[in-house]
């Protein structure tokens, strides 16, 4: 066994070491509002239920290690006592991951990430439509954990409204565990599917991804692409221009393929590539298409 004193790590490391070894951890996909009512939407793994009586869900913002700035989640909790925590499956991780893209405060996650705002009923944050179980929230209480950057703090929020996906249920109240498909977060790039096993997604750019709204509608409303495929393409940094993609097509050798394709079918092959993270060929040949 290697032992250590917490004292003695740098925060960096220690928090890795904890959340490698502590997981794979429930995701809890936060929307907020701030005092305007900008939503907000943001992922959070440091997440669970504690209570069933009041029903009450934790989430913990840290502050962040590198300028110990504070999550604007956390902001918008405090300010307006209110979330909605939507639970997040498979078909979701891609954009979940994307909303993880540290925008400005004010910037819509929900555009960015293309998921739909699905207005709530008895608090201001919109639930996340596309996710199969939604919890209405107010914030009990918050309880900072430090003021160095790595410190955590406790959002206490007590569901005051729960939206479950009707497919999802069975008569007596169960939901289906192989159904829901859920997803956590593991220490790293890695997530675990409940139902297959460990995937990974790379963390979002440095530098910011365009985002789901910045795409063509060709792309963004295609009857082929998932949510999952649109999350991975809103991340690219930019869209090649025009004669950069007639390039790209040239050089490749794809003129005919892209001539004598119907949309739906180069939609495929582009998320065959997607599929690879080929990012870059599947972005070239659907922007070659429109
Ligand atoms: C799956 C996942 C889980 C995350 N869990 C946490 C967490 O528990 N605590 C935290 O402070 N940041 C967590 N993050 C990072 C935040 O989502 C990220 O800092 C985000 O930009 C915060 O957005 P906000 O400032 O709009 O609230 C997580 C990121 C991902 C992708």
């Amino acid at each position: 066994m290697k032992s250590f004193l917490p004292s003695k790590l740098e925060t960096k490391n220690l928090y890795g070491l904890l959340s490698g070894s502590i997981g794979p951890r429930p995701i809890a996909f936060v929307s907020s509002v701030d005092k305007h009512g900008n939503p907000n939407l943001s992922p959070y793994s440091f997440f669970n239920v504690f209570s069933a009586n009041p029903p009450i869900l934790i989430f913990s913002p840290v502050r962040r290690v590198r300028d110990n700035s504070i999550k604007h989640t956390l902001e918008n909790a405090l300010e307006t006592k209110e979330v909605v925590i939507n639970v997040v499956n498979w078909d979701l991780v891609q954009q979940v991951s994307l909303s993880s893209t540290e925008y400005e405060q004010g910037i819509n996650e929900f555009e960015k990430t293309g998921l739909t705002m699905l207005p709530s009923d008895l608090v201001k944050p919109p639930r996340v439509k596309e996710s199969p179980v939604q919890y209405e929230c107010k914030v009990q209480d918050s309880i900072a954990l430090g003021e160095e950057g790595g410190a955590g703090n406790l959002v206490i929020a007590e569901v005051v409204k729960l939206h479950i996906r009707e497919d999802l249920l069975d008569e007596g109240l169960h939901i289906d565990q192989h159904k829901i498909d859920l997803v956590s977060r593991m220490g790293g790039n890695w997530y675990s599917r409940a139902n297959k096993g460990m995937f990974e997604v790379e963390k979002p750019l440095q530098r910011k991804g365009i985002g789901v709204d910045q795409l063509p509608d060709s792309i963004r409303l295609s009857s082929v692409l998932t949510g999952n495929d649109l999350g991975k393409l809103g991340n690219i940094e930019v869209l090649p221009a025009s004669s950069l993609v007639k390039n790209f097509i040239l050089k490749h050798d794809l003129e005919d393929f892209i001539e004598n394709s119907s949309e739906e079918r180069v939609h495929l092959i582009a998320q065959e590539y997607i599929e690879k993270n080929e990012l870059e060929k599947a972005m070239n040949i659907l922007l070659a298409k429109q």
